[in-house]
C-alpha cells in the first residue's frame, strides 16, 4: 500500500478509510499516542497504538526522532487538539533514534543559535519546516508571476570572467595548484595555464548576461545562486545567496519600479493564500520573540499584519535627495542618535533605511535617483549629470530588498562612465555590443531571495532562511 501524506489526511474531511503513514516521531504519550510528522505540513498526525497488543521491542523504540511506518484506519478523534487520528493495526520502527545522543532531544525548545549549529537536522523542527515550505512557495510564485507575464527564464553563467557590479567582491575559480602557481616572466600568475585559459570567478550577478537576453527576447528573468566575497558578518548578508533578476527592453525607471512592486505583492499574496498554517505558526513565534524585547523596541504590527499591509498598499516613492531631507529633519538625526552621518552624496546606512521605512512611512519605500558616485557603472546618467536612474526598495525590518535601475543605453556615455569607474572597457566589449547594435532603453532589478524569505517569515537572521548558509569562516554541511 502506498503511503498517504499527513497533509492530505489532515486537510480532508474523509473518515473511516485505511492508509499507511510514514514519518518521524515528535512525541509519545501514555504509551499510546504517537505524534508523527512527515514534513508535508506543520501539524503532526496522532497515531493511536494498542500497547497491549504491540511488541514491547517496538514500543521501547518509539522515541522522538525515530522513523516509523503505521497502517490503520483514519477515525474522527475523541481527544481534543485534533480532528482525526490513525488507529494503528500495525506499526513498524524504520529507523531507531537513540534519545541519549539525538541533538534535538531537548526538554526546552532549542534556541535558533543551537539549531544553526545543527543545521543538518534543524529542518525537522516546526519552525524550520515552516520556513522552508514558505521558501518553496515563494520560489514557485516567482516563476508563476514571470511566466504569466510572458518573461523568459534565462540561465546565466555561474562561472564568469567578469565582475558585473564592478565592486571586486568575487570568489576566484581555479584549478591551478596553489602550491605551485605558474608564473609569467614578470612574476604575475599565468592564467593561460588555468582551466579556462583565463582568470575566472563565481558570478556576483547575472545582470550583464540578462541584458543580452532582454535585448533579444524582450523580457527575461534569472533566478540563480550568486556569490559575494564581502566580509560582512551581518544578519542580512550571505556569501552565497539566490537572486531574481528581471531585465526588460523598452522599460524606463518608473515602469521598472511598478513591476517590482507588483512582483513583491504577488509573491507575498501567494504565500498568504497557500501557507496559512505555516505563517500563523511563524506569526506566533515572532510574537513570542517580541515579548522578550523592551516595550519601545517591539514592532507595532504582527507578521501577518505586515504581510497584509504590503499587499494592500502601494509603496512610497521618493528620490534619494528627498530621503536625505527627511533624515536631516528627523528626530534621531537631530538628537544625534544615528551612528552614521547623513549628508548628500554618502550612501544610506541600514539605520537610515529602517528609519524611513519603519518610523517615517511605515510601508515599503522605493528610493530613486542616487548620486552616481555610489552606484554601479551601468546605471543611466540623469540629465543633472549628478544622479543616476537607480532604485532601491526598502522593506520593513529588512532594509534594502531590491536594487535596480534603468540602464545606460548610450554607448558613448556608458564608455566614459566605465572609464571613470575603472571598469575594463576592452574586456567588456561583448557587453557594449548591445549598445553598438540596436540599443534600446531598458531596465531591470535584482531581488535578494533570502531577504524576501526573511520578510515573509518574520525571521531576523538571514542564516535561518537558507538551508545551508555560507558566511565568512563558515561553510559547514
Ligand atoms: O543591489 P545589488 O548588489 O544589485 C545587483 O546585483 C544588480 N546587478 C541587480 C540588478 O539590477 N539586476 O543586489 C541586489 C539585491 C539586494 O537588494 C539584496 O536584496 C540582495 O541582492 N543582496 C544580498 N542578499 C544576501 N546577501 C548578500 N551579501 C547580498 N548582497 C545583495
Ligand atoms: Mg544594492
Amino acid at each position: 500500500m502506498q503511503r498517504t501524506k499527513i497533509k492530505e489526511i489532515l486537510y480532508s474531511d474523509k473518515l473511516d478509510y485505511e492508509c499507511v503513514v510514514k514519518g518521524w516521531v515528535r512525541s509519545f504519550r501514555n504509551n499510546q499516542f504517537i505524534a508523527v510528522n512527515d514534513g508535508s505540513c506543520l501539524d503532526s498526525l496522532q497515531i493511536v497504538v494498542d500497547s497491549n497488543n504491540t511488541d514491547k521491542d517496538i514500543l521501547d523504540h518509539i522515541t522522538a526522532g525515530a522513523s516509523v511506518s503505521a497502517r490503520g484506519i483514519i477515525k474522527a478523534s475523541l481527544g481534543k487538539g485534533q480532528k482525526v487520528e490513525l488507529i494503528a493495526d500495525s506499526l513498524e520502527v524504520l529507523g531507531r533514534c537513540d534519545p541519549d545522543h539525538y541533538p534535538l532531544q531537548l526538554k526546552n525548545r532549542p534556541s535558533l543559535e543551537y539549531l544553526r549549529e545543527h543545521a543538518h537536522l534543524r529542518m525537522r523542527t516546526h519552525v524550520f519546516g515552516a520556513i522552508f515550505r514558505v521558501r518553496h512557495s515563494l520560489a514557485f510564485a516567482v516563476h508563476e508571476f514571470f511566466h504569466k507575464k510572458g518573461f523568459v527564464y534565462l540561465n546565466t553563467p555561474i562561472i564568469t570572467a567578469s565582475d558585473a557590479e564592478g565592486a571586486g567582491e568575487m570568489f576566484q575559480v581555479t584549478t591551478l595548484d596553489l602550491n605551485n602557481v605558474p608564473r609569467k616572466e614578470d612574476g604575475s600568475v599565468d592564467y593561460s595555464e588555468d582551466f579556462f585559459g583565463r582568470s575566472t570567478n563565481l558570478t556576483v550577478s547575472g545582470q550583464l548576461e540578462g541584458e543580452l537576453g532582454a535585448l533579444a527576447l524582450g523580457e527575461i528573468y534569472t533566478f540563480g545562486p550568486t556569490f559575494r566575497a564581502e566580509n560582512s558578518n551581518t544578519t542580512r548578508h550571505l556569501a552565497e545567496f539566490w537572486m531574481i533578476e528581471p531585465e526588460m527592453a523598452f522599460y524606463d525607471l518608473a515602469e521598472n519600479a511598478q513591476l517590482a512592486q507588483e512582483f513583491i505583492q504577488y509573491v507575498i499574496q501567494y504565500v498568504l493564500d497557500h501557507n496559512r498554517a505555516d505563517l500563523e505558526f511563524l506569526d506566533q513565534r515572532l510574537a513570542e520573540e517580541e515579548k522578550q524585547k523592551p516595550q519601545n523596541e517591539r514592532s507595532e504590527f504582527s507578521l501577518l499584519e505586515k504581510l497584509r499591509m504590503v499587499t494592500a498598499n502601494s509603496f512610497e516613492k521618493i528620490t534619494y535627495t528627498e530621503a536625505i531631507d527627511i533624515l536631516l529633519k528627523s528626530k534621531p538625526y537631530q538628537k544625534k542618535q544615528f551612528k552614521y552621518d547623513v549628508s548628500w552624496g554618502t550612501d544610506l546606512q541600514s539605520e537610515h533605511e529602517r528609519y524611513l521605512v519603519e518610523k517615517h512611512f511605515k510601508k515599503p519605500v522605493i528610493v530613486t535617483d542616487y548620486p552616481k558616485e555610489i552606484k554601479s557603472f551601468y546605471m543611466r546618467l540623469n540629465d543633472d549629470e549628478k544622479t543616476v536612474a537607480a532604485m532601491d526598495i526598502l522593506a520593513p525590518g529588512i532594509g534594502e530588498i531590491v536594487g535596480g535601475s534603468q540602464r545606460e543605453e548610450r554607448l558613448d556615455v556608458l564608455e566614459s562612465r566605465m572609464q571613470e569607474m575603472n571598469v575594463p572597457v576592452e574586456e567588456m566589449s561583448w557587453f557594449l555590443d548591445t549598445r553598438r547594435f540596436g540599443t534600446v532603453p531598458h531596465a531591470g532589478f535584482g531581488l535578494g531571495f533570502e531577504r524576501l524569505v526573511l520578510f515573509a517569515t518574520g525571521m531576523t537572521n538571514i542564516r535561518d532562511v537558507i538551508p545551508f548558509p555560507r558566511t565568512p569562516k563558515s561553510a559547514n554541511f
